[in-house]
C-alpha cells in the first residue's frame, strides 16, 4: 500500500519534469507518441507543460483548462460499490452513472453467461431447469469468483464504452476484514476486467466518505451501513477503523424474516421478493403514526392453492424482532470497545445510517431509544458506499490514507 500511495503521490505532484513530454504540447499538431504516453500515465489534472517546470497551481487559467481538457475526456476514474444486493458505479466528475442488481442468470452446465444485472433479476425465481439466476456475492463475500469477474468486466464495459485506448483507474469497495486472498482476486478481476490502476476501500470508510463525513480527521466517526447481505458497524478516526464489527445480517435476513413469519402465522408461502416487496412498502422499525397495509399473494402452505392475505405494519414489526436485535446488540458492543474520547466525539456528531436498510422506516427512530445516542440517515444511504470510493479517487490525499490495497497493471 505504501509503495502505491506513493507513487500516486509522486505522479501528481504537479510539476513537469520530462521536456520531450512539455516541448510539443502548446501545439497540438506536434504532440508525439511519447507526450500522449505521459498524458495517459500521469493520469487528470496534472501540468503538462508548457516548456518551464511550473506547478499546477500557479499556471494561468487558460492553461490550465487545457491540461484538463484531456483528462476529462480521455482518462476516467470509477469508484464502484460491489454489493451483495446493488452493483453502482461512481465516475469522476458525474456522480452514479450505473444501478445494477448484483445478479447473473448462467446456463448450468456449460456456465455460459445469459444475462447480468437488470435482466438476470427479472429470470429470479423464474427461470427454466437448465438456467439459474445467482448473486455472485452472497453475505458480503465473494461466493463466486468467476461470476464476480464478469459482473466487474460488465460493469467496467458498460461504463467505459468505446474508451478502450485510455483505461480507468478504479476503487473498488470491499467489506472491512475481507481476507487478504478475496482482496488480491478483486484486484486481479478489475485488472482483468481493464483498469489501468486498482485500489480498493473497506465499505464503512467509503460509505462515511460519501455521507460526508471527515473520516481523515482526529475525531471519532460512527457508521452504520446495513446492505443487503451485511451490515457493517465501525467508529472511523483519521482515515481507518478504530472498532468495528461485521454481521452477516442484512436485508436479505429481514426478508426471509418476513416470509418465515408470514408462513408461521398465516399459512402463506412467499418468495423473496415478495418478502422486500412487503418490507419496502410496509415495513417499519417502530410504531408508525398510522400503521399500513398490503395485500399479498402466495401459496397456502397446507391446500398448495393460491391465496391473498392483508399483511400489516405491525406484524413486519413482529417478523423484524429476530434480526434487528442482533444489530442493536452489535452497535452496543462495538460502542462498549470504543475508547471514550471518541465516544464523546460521536455523541457531539450523530451516529450515521447508510445502505438499503437505513431505509426502513423508524429504524433511526429505533436506535436512537435503544443505545441512547444522536442518529441520522444519510441523504441518499443506497449511493453512499460508491460516492465514498469516487470521491476517495478525486482527493489524492484521501486516497493515500484509505486505500487498503492498491495495484496497476502492467
Ligand atoms: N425502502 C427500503 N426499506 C427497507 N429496506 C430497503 C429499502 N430499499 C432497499 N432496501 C433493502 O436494502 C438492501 C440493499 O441495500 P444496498 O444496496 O445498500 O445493499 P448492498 O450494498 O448491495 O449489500 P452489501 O453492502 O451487504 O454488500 C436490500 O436488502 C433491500 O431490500
Ligand atoms: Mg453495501
Amino acid at each position: 500500500m505504501k509503495s502505491a500511495s506513493t507513487k500516486a503521490g509522486s505522479d501528481r505532484s504537479g510539476v513537469c519534469w520530462r521536456p520531450w513530454a512539455t516541448r510539443c504540447w502548446p501545439w497540438p499538431g506536434s504532440v508525439s507518441a511519447l507526450s500522449v504516453w505521459e498524458i495517459y500515465r500521469r493520469g487528470p489534472g496534472v501540468c503538462y507543460g508548457p516548456r518551464r517546470l511550473t506547478p499546477f497551481a500557479g499556471r494561468p487559467e487558460w492553461r490550465r483548462g487545457r491540461s484538463t481538457l484531456l483528462g476529462k475526456y480521455f482518462l476516467k476514474d470509477f469508484g464502484i460499490d460491489l454489493g451483495t444486493a446493488n452493483c453502482l458505479v461512481y465516475e469522476r466528475g458525474k456522480g452514479i452513472v450505473l444501478r445494477e442488481p448484483s445478479v447473473v442468470a448462467v446456463r448450468r452446465l456449460t456456465r455460459e453467461i445469459l444475462a447480468i444485472g437488470e435482466e438476470a433479476r427479472q429470470m429470479i425465481g423464474r427461470t427454466p431447469a437448465d438456467i439459474v439466476a445467482v448473486r455472485p456475492l452472497r453475505h458480503g463475500v465473494i461466493a463466486d469468483f468467476d461470476l464476480t469477474r464478469e459482473m466487474l468486466r460488465h460493469l467496467i464495459r458498460r461504463v467505459c464504452k468505446r474508451r478502450v485506448f485510455f483505461r480507468p483507474r478504479v476503487m473498488v469497495s470491499v467489506p472491512a476484514g475481507t481476507p487478504e486472498v478475496e482482496r488480491r482476486a478483486v484486484i486481479e478481476a478489475s485488472l482483468n476486467a481493464g483498469a489501468r490502476e486498482a485500489y480498493l476501500i473497506e465499505e464503512p470508510v467509503a460509505a462515511a466518505i460519501g455521507a460526508g463525513l471527515a473520516v481523515h480527521e482526529p475525531s471519532g466517526n460512527m457508521i452504520i451501513d446495513i446492505g443487503g447481505g451485511t451490515t457493517a458497524i465501525a467508529v472511523i478516526s483519521l482515515g481507518g477503523v478504530v472498532t468495528g464489527q461485521s454481521l452477516r445480517i442484512g436485508g436479505d435476513a429481514m426478508d426471509e424474516a418476513i416470509a418465515r413469519f408470514i408462513r408461521r402465522t398465516s399459512n402463506l408461502m412467499i418468495g423473496e421478493r415478495t418478502a422486500e416487496e412487503l418490507k419496502v412498502a410496509v415495513g417499519s422499525a417502530f410504531p408508525l403514526a398510522e400503521e399500513m397495509r398490503m395485500e399479498v399473494r402466495g401459496r397456502d402452505y397446507v391446500s398448495g392453492l393460491p391465496k391473498t392475505v392483508l399483511i400489516g405494519s405491525e406484524e413486519i414489526r413482529e417478523a423484524l424482532q429476530e434480526p434487528l436485535p442482533s444489530i442493536i446488540n452489535a452497535v452496543r458492543s462495538v460502542i462498549e470497545r470504543t475508547p471514550p474520547e471518541l465516544v464523546a466525539d460521536i455523541m457531539h456528531k450523530e451516529i450515521v445510517l447508510t445502505g438499503g436498510g437505513a431505509l426502513l422506516r423508524g429504524i433511526d427512530d429505533r436506535l436512537r431509544q435503544e443505545i441512547g445516542m444522536p442518529v441520522r440517515v444519510a441523504e441518499d444511504p443506497l449511493s453512499s458506499v460508491a460516492v465514498g470510493t469516487g470521491r476517495a479517487l478525486e482527493r489524492i490525499d484521501l486516497l493515500a490514507r484509505v486505500a487498503v490495497g492498491a495495484k496497476r497493471s502492467h
